[in-house]
């Protein structure tokens, strides 16, 4: 695990963006809460951050970061990302030993920023990481059925749709929905 930790705890830059490892505290959630408070609910109906969708305070903003870390402590990283020094995201993720898979767990960005190809971006710095550094045999993603704007960002990343695990989330409408399950491998790397 100290090897997942010396690779992905660490601060990244990409063409466009920089990756940063932010600590959980009042200053930081007063990045994140700036961003978040602009947002609208409905972009983020697919990927709720809190019960409420998104936080509505600062003092929420900082326990979400908080329980976040402490998800994160045994065999996670939380990345931050800032593009002309603003934050505009993050994206999580987990390393499983046994098996070598990375799980990449709950990405958002500012919907301001979508459709400029960052979520792959970001992406194509993990699977750097993940393969030739970390050697990890396999990432995984996941997403509900009908966001399809991250539906269609994963696919376009060249992951594989391994299956569906069906009514997997309770809907906050009584109803449920589908998570699809995609994985990419070594051996599929750079094809
Ligand atoms: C899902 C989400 C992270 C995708 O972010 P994104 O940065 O727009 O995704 P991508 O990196 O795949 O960008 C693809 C878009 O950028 C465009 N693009 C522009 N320049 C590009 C480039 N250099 N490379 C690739 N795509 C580019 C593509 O044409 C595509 O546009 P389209 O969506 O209009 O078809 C974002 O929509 C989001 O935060 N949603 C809310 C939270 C959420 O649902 N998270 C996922 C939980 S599973």
């Amino acid at each position: 695990m100290n090897k997942f930790f010396t690779v992905f705890k660490k601060n990244y830059e990409t063409p466009r963006l920089k990756i940063n490892i932010l600590e959980p505290n009042v200053e930081n959630a007063k990045l994140v809460y700036d961003v978040l408070k602009r947002q609208n609910k409905q972009d983020f109906q697919y990927a709720p951050m809190t019960d409420k969708i998104l936080p509505e305070t600062l003092d929420e903003t900082l326990m979400m970061m908080q329980n976040q870390d402490e998800w994160c402590k045994t065999n996670g990283v939380n990345w931050y990302v800032f593009y002309n020094d603003e934050l505009i995201g993050d994206q999580r993720m987990f390393y499983w030993e046994n098996n070598k898979t990375l799980q990449c767990a709950d990405v958002w960005i500012a919907r301001e920023y979508w459709g400029n190809g960052f979520n792959q971006e970001i992406h194509k710095l993990i699977e750097q990481l993940a393969f030739t550094e970390l050697k990890a045999n396999r990432i995984c993603r996941q997403c509900m059925k009908d966001n399809k704007k991250s539906f269609d960002s994963i696919t376009k990343s060249g992951f594989h749709l391994d299956g569906i695990n069906r009514q997997f989330f309770a809907m906050p409408d009584g109803t449920y929905m589908d998570q699809c399950l995609f994985s990419k491998l070594k051996s599929e790397y750079n094809k």
